[in-house]
């Protein structure tokens, strides 16, 4: 044969391999959904199985292993392991937005593993380091960047690191290993409701937190608790469930899902529970930022439950609610309502979406880019 034949063969065979190497790389694993059929206008908050998770794994002797992308949706731990038992598992949530020059970006990580290494030191778990906390979210990213929803789109990544103890062990006492891992999906609204307000009951019969308890900390344990009173509450026609302070219950805590919000009566005025045993929501410390922007005063104070009635708006703040509005909030035969306004939560509203999809300039360094 010519050798120029040769080489030609040569060559388109090593294209060919080299497409074949990339695209299996590339290639979707079993039971992933399929990107380019997602409705990603119309989500919800459901889990869609993206590529990959992105797992750490912790044993005394190494410490914790260095991010690792894995394709099986799945995990293997033992049936004693601390997490299933004594709940020794924390979890965290935060999101990733496309950007209308194509680029993509997450809101505010460092908060999140400083709040996941806080609780980490509550629960006896091995706190993965901030850059490897990073590291982990941004390799997670990267690799589904195509379940990024686009531009526009008003969808979300939702990040959900977690970490719990797993391993053979019976009596009660901190697990021998540990995982940390990140889980994305595509997401939209939370509330079904979308742009709607919601109706919101106080929780009678149940609290969600102990003093000096772990309802400062994302602690999986806290959600579990939640679960039959948040059913009782919606069965009863009431979207969320407020709680008040375990100890003397005349004070706002927070709801379910995200902490509470409100403007005073003369509009003047950010007000937002100060308590130890709630969680220190990230969005609303930006919130505050934005509303301290806006001219308003920031106040963070226990907020009796008697005052609530007098709020011109009330509202839920959280990662995966972003700002939902409350139309009323009820409790025993007392209604608050807080009729149609919405002014000035729409307003910060508005300006923060604006920040997470770039259209308005990151001024308090909120983004950290990703290469997806
Ligand atoms: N409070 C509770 C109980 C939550 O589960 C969440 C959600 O993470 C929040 C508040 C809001 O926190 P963040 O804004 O950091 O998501
Ligand atoms: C979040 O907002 O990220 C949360 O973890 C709340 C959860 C109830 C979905």
């Amino acid at each position: 044969m010519h050798p120029a034949t040769v080489l030609m063969i040569t060559i388109a065979i090593s294209v060919w391999l080299l497409s074949r190497l990339l695209s299996r790389g590339r290639r979707r694993p079993l039971g992933a959904a399929d990107p380019s059929t997602l409705d990603f206008a119309n989500l919800g908050f459901d889990y869609v199985q993206t590529r990959s998770l992105v797992r750490c794994d912790w044993s005394a002797e190494s410490g914790w292993s260095s991010p690792r992308a894995q394709t099986d949706p799945t995990l293997s731990v033992h049936p004693m392991s601390s997490a299933f038992h004594y709940g020794q598992a924390l979890f965290e949530g935060l999101k990733a937005f496309r950007t209308a020059d194509g680029g993509a970006h997450i809101v505010n990580p460092t908060q999140n593993a400083a709040r996941l290494a806080r609780g980490c030191e509550r629960l006896a778990i091995p706190p993965p380091p901030m850059e490897l906390f990073i590291d982990a979210v941004k390799t997670a990213v990267e690799d589904n960047a195509d379940y990024i929803p686009p531009y526009g789109s008003n969808g979300a990544l939702y990040i959900r690191p977690f970490v719990f103890g797993h391993g053979a062990k019976l009596g009660l006492g901190a697990a021998p290993t540990y995982t940390f891992c990140v889980v994305v999906s595509p997401v939209g609204e939370y509330y079904a409701s979308g742009a709607q307000k919601v109706p919101g009951c106080v929780i009678e019969d149940f609290d969600r937190a102990a003093p000096r308890g772990v309802g400062n900390v994302k602690a999986a344990g806290n959600y579990a608790a939640d679960l039959m009173p948040a059913a009782e509450a919606a069965e009863a026609g009431y979207s969320i469930g407020l709680y008040l302070d375990a100890a003397t219950r005349t004070f706002v805590e927070e709801f379910s899902t995200s902490n509470f919000i409100a403007i005073t009566g003369d509009g003047s005025t950010y007000v937002t529970p100060s308590s130890d045993t709630i969680l220190p929501s990230i969005t609303n410390t930006m919130l505050q930022q934005l509303a301290a922007d806006h001219g308003l005063r920031v106040e963070r104070r226990p907020i009796p439950w008697d005052e609530v009635a007098s709020f011109r708006e009330v509202a839920a703040c959280g990662t995966a609610v972003v700002l939902k509005s409350i139309q009323s909030l009820a409790r025993g035969g007392e209604v608050a309502d807080f009729g149609g306004r919405f002014e000035t939560f729409r307003a910060l509203y508005n300006r923060f979406r604006a920040i997470q999809v770039g259209d308005e300039p990151d001024v308090h360094n909120w983004c950290v880019p990703v290469a997806a």
